[in-house]
């Protein structure tokens, strides 16, 4: 076996993303061929107790309080941002001007000038946005049955993404509530998927209508955000993102509708792909779910036989995958910074109607991927 090329990673910020990227810098070499081995060197954070817990569960070889520092040693190659949003573009850019390659969950920023900013920086080096869901398998189906015209001609799009979490939090202090640390609510935090998925698998939008609420008084941020929208393709959109849709855990849902037929995805039920086909003949006609494990699906084949069912970590594990093979071919990965501005130029024209109670159009964005 030839020998694979060793990249230190270096995570800052130890949470709920720490957990998802350390499990799957750990599995994505158990089930993907790669020429690149990850080495998890150092994590960083700001819990000292939780964080040596944090390092011994997971095998990080270290700890570290200080980002700048951890970002300014010669022995990491690749930094992984895990932290609230507001402390995404300082790190990123300081890591890429360090020529580090970059990878950095979502929402890549607090504004367009922010995520701008950030990809400017990081022209020169390798990025990657954990837009996860891309690599679901049935989002991935869903965007291969696009891309072959099977739906024909898209007249609707509609996706909502609900959570129920904002109406009781936890913790009403923590750094989501926060404009200074979040920039947004349900907009940057379930939105920005909606609109990174919209935008893969139907191409730019032109134009907005939106509303954006906040229930509780005295939140910084919001609770939930409604919007009306135009495609580049014709066909228009709707879409929802609250954290006060009791009842619903994480149901990030989407619906296309088409001449030749309609798909509808729900993240609550990962592993199905509901199709319709309007070529089957009347007698026969009606939508049915794609058990979405193989054979000949995309991705599943590196996991289990058919059949045998995946879950919300594998969208993170193929994502890196997928990465790793980009930086083998010396291709771009795509959620990469430069596709996130993208994101971001919607969520700011989302903004700004919801401002000025008009319609607003979003400065163009690069073609679909
Ligand atoms: N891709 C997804 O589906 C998904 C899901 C959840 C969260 N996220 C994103 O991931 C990011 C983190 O969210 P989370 O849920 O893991 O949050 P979290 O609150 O669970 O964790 C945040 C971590 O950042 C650390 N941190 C804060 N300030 C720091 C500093 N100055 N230096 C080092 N560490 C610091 C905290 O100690 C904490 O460990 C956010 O941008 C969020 O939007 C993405």
């Amino acid at each position: 076996m030839t020998s694979r090329k060793r990249l230190n990673v270096a995570m800052i910020g130890q949470g709920f993303m720490g957990r998802a990227h350390s499990n799957a810098f750990h599995q994505v070499g158990h089930f993907c061929e790669s020429s690149y081995e990850l080495n998890l060197k150092v994590i960083c954070g700001r819990n000292q107790p939780q964080l040596k817990a944090m390092a011994a569960r997971w095998g990080w070889e270290e700890v570290a309080s200080d980002w700048e520092a951890v970002v300014g040693r010669k022995d990491v190659d690749v930094i992984d941002i895990c932290t609230p949003n507001y402390l995404h573009a300082p790190i990123a850019i300081s890591a890429a001007q360090a020529g580090k390659i970059v990878l950095c969950e979502k929402p890549l920023a607090m504004s367009v000038e922010e995520a701008e900013r950030m990809a400017n920086a990081a022209q020169n080096v390798p990025t990657l946005v954990w837009f996860n869901y891309r690599r679901v398998p049935a989002i991935a189906l869903a965007k291969r049955l696009v891309d072959e015209g099977r739906l024909g001609q898209i007249y609707h799009y509609r996706a909502t993404y609900l959570q129920s979490w904002g109406a009781d939090p936890v913790n009403p202090d923590a750094w989501r509530f926060k404009q200074s640390e979040a920039g947004s609510g349900a907009m940057g935090d379930l939105l920005s998927h909606s609109i990174d998925l919209a935008l893969m698998l139907n191409g730019s939008l032109d134009e907005v209508s939106a509303l954006i609420h906040t229930f509780t008084p005295g939140r910084e941020v919001d609770d939930a955000v409604l919007l009306l929208a135009r495609f580049a393709n014709g066909s228009v959109g709707s879409f929802e993102a609250t954290r006060y849709a009791i009842g619903c855990r994480n149901r990030n849902y989407f619906e296309i509708h088409g001449a030749n037929g309609a798909i509808r995805f729900d993240l609550e039920d990962l592993n199905h792909l509901n199709v319709f086909d309007a070529g089957d003949t009347a007698e026969v006609q009606g939508s049915h779910n794609v058990l979405v494990t193989g054979p000949g699906h995309p991705y599943t084949s590196r996991f289990w036989p058919p059949g045998h069912i995946l879950g919300y970590e594998h969208t993170f594990i193929l994502t890196l995958a997928d990465f790793l093979q980009s930086l083998e071919n010396n291709e771009k990965f795509h959620v990469n910074f430069q596709d996130a501005v993208n994101v971001q130029r919607v969520l700011h024209a989302v903004e700004e109607s919801a401002r000025t109670r008009a319609w607003a159009s979003i400065a163009p964005q690069l073609a679909k991927r």
